[in-house]
């Protein structure tokens, strides 16, 4: 008899997974992040007219985010890894998936407690504490900048993330407005038979998609739900 291996179960998450462990979302507040235009904070053009202004910004994420606990859907997601092999693809740049247990994740928008070279993006480096100051530099001297990808810059994570999701057995997305490209893509490349679902008390309006359940609720119960319905899916060998 053979044993079967564990499923893959692909999960994109949002912003919305950490609403409930305190961290604001993009879009919920009138299109501003922390009263900030997301042109003055999240692009190179932002950065260009103002770094002082930029490394501050996120130097209070950074502050914000050490002190984030993970909340019920991390927490599940991580357990979920003794019946599933589980790849996270997270938009976002806090670092609530590894403080649950998450083992693999892409993070296709960056890290919030890591800096990276202005000169050469491969290199970057974990930050002690919450604070990127104006004059700490690279290897090469120059400026270090947050290791997060801005508006207008490529996603060199979003190879890993396709393979991922055209791999998957059953994928979930949670908590994003699915308006940001190219992350709101990816479910074009799962397989048309897979479940997927869609965790959100705001569905978002998606074209049609074979296969898609949409659960309207917050993360931390919805992820139990969805739980339950991958127990009773009848998965194909
Ligand atoms: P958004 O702020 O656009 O969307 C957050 C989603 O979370 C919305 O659909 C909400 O309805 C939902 N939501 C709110 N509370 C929730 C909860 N408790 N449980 C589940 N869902 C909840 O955030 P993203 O889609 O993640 O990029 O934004 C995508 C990207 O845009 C971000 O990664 C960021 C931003 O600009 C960069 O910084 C590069």
């Amino acid at each position: 008899m053979e044993l079967r291996q564990k499923r893959r179960l692909v999960v994109l998450t949002g912003a919305g997974i950490s609403a409930e462990s305190g961290i604001r979302t993009f879009r919920d507040d009138n299109g501003l992040w922390e009263g900030h235009d997301l042109a003055e904070v999240a692009t190179p053009e932002g950065w260009n007219k103002n770094r002082a202004l930029v490394l501050d910004f996120y130097n209070q994420r950074r502050k914000a985010c050490l002190k984030a606990k993970p909340n019920a859907a991390h927490l599940k997601l991580a357990e979920l890894e003794d019946s599933y092999e589980v790849t996270i693809i997270t938009q976002n740049v806090d670092d609530l998936h590894e403080k649950a247990g998450s083992s693999h994740i892409i993070h296709l928008h960056g890290e919030l407690c890591k800096s990276q070279s202005t000169v050469d993006p491969r290199i970057t480096y974990p930050i002690d504490g919450w604070e990127l100051k104006l004059g700490d530099t690279c290897e090469k001297g120059s400026q270090l900048r947050p290791f997060v990808v801005w508006f207008g810059e490529p996603v060199p994570k979003m190879v890993e993330a396709i393979a991922a999701v055209s791999q998957a057995e059953a994928l979930a997305v949670i908590g994003t407005s699915m308006l940001v490209y190219p992350a709101a893509g990816l479910i074009d490349y799962a397989e048309e038979a897979i479940p997927k679902f869609i965790i959100d008390p705001s569905i978002p309006s998606l074209y049609p998609i074979a296969n898609l359940f949409p659960i309207a609720e917050k993360a931390g119960t919805g992820v139990a739900k969805m739980e339950k319905a991958l127990q009773s899916w009848e998965f194909e060998d």
